[in-house]
């Protein structure tokens, strides 16, 4: 596909694209995307940063009522979910501690899916294993929009990953991307891997052995002829990466705590190790962190995870307006 590469209308590919696209479908996985929806939500994300700098809040979803219905804990998703919602002048129901719900009365998936939908018009759920959210899609007439399934996915994380690429260093064509890690229980990897795998990019993995990608993932993405490498040599890949994207270890997915004391701290960015990479560069990072990345490094201009964070609300701004038909 070619784009426009005029700096206004980076996200503005050629043919008409107008409609009802995304209307009423639900957000489960990354590869339900071509290369052409992404430009098209990234269109849409960037004329809704441009709103909020302008407006603030509008009423573009007055009316309209989110469920944010979250089994695992969260602070970024749950409140710029939120965040997105009310600068749309829609409003709000937050399960963000499903222990209070009827869930803790042994209440079904599917069955707390069908209650919250006769109240809402989206849902937005974050559960703790792989497919919740195609389960919870099944049986819902409103669109789900998946923040995280277990080890599986976390596709707005990716969305909005993507989205911070494209506006800190412009299409991701040609650049190499190194993910650093956890690779093997980080959804938000899982999901990015495969995104990228559109673009005709290079792919680094770097972890402890015991925390290798997937060998599925892998593989789909091969078919798609990217080049990946994995590799334990962080400092031999730095010099030539374009986005370092650094990953939490994930504690809480270990089955053997004793397997997470040994490998955790097993890479740490700070200002000495990146003398080392390009100055025209990003780090990136899901977050929380939890001591991969050292905070003195936090004021480098190449440290882009906080303005990741705010890139996020103008993408589920965008999602939220796609899939109500309103953008
Ligand atoms: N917040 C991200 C997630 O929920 C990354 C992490 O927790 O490490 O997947
Ligand atoms: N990146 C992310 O998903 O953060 P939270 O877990 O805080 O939502």
């Amino acid at each position: 596909m070619v784009l426009e590469k005029s700096a206004q209308n980076i996200y503005l590919p050629f043919g008409d694209h107008q409609g009802t696209r995304f209307y009423k479908q639900d957000i489960l996985s990354v590869n339900q995307f071509s290369q052409e929806d992404l430009i098209y939500i990234f269109g849409v994300a960037h004329e809704m940063r441009e709103m909020v700098a302008r407006v603030g809040t509008f009423d573009l979803l007055k009316g309209k009522i989110l469920a944010n219905l979250f089994y695992e804990p969260s602070t970024r998703t749950s409140s710029s979910f939120t965040a997105a919602m009310e600068r749309l002048g829609g409003s709000l129901i937050p399960i963000n501690e499903v222990k209070y719900s009827s869930v803790s009365k042994g209440e079904s998936l599917p069955d707390t899916i069908r209650t919250l939908e006769c109240y809402v018009d989206v849902i937005v759920l974050r559960h703790p294993e792989v497919g919740a959210s195609a389960l919870a899609a099944k049986y819902a007439k409103k669109p789900i929009i998946n923040a995280g399934d277990g080890v599986g996915e976390h596709p707005t994380q990716a969305l909005l990953d993507l989205y911070t690429i494209f506006e800190e260093l412009g299409d991701p064509n040609g650049k190499t991307v190194t993910m650093l890690g956890d690779l093997k229980y980080g959804r938000t990897v899982h999901s990015l891997s495969r995104l990228l795998s559109l673009f005709d990019v290079k792919l680094n993995y770097v972890s402890p052995p015991i925390l290798r990608m997937p060998s599925e993932i892998i593989a789909e993405i091969n078919e798609k002829n990217i080049p990946q490498n994995e590799t334990e040599n962080f400092d031999e890949i730095l010099p030539e990466t374009d986005v370092l994207y650094v990953t939490r270890v994930q504690k809480e997915r270990f089955e053997d705590q004793k397997d997470y004391e040994s490998i955790k701290g097993s890479y740490v960015i700070d200002p000495d190790i990146m003398k080392k990479a390009k100055e025209k560069m990003i780090v990136m990072h899901p977050l929380p962190r939890v001591g991969e990345i050292s905070m003195e490094f936090d004021d480098d201009p190449r440290a882009a995870y906080f303005r990741q964070m705010e890139y996020g609300l103008y993408v589920r701004m965008a999602l939220l307006a796609l899939v109500l038909g309103k953008a």
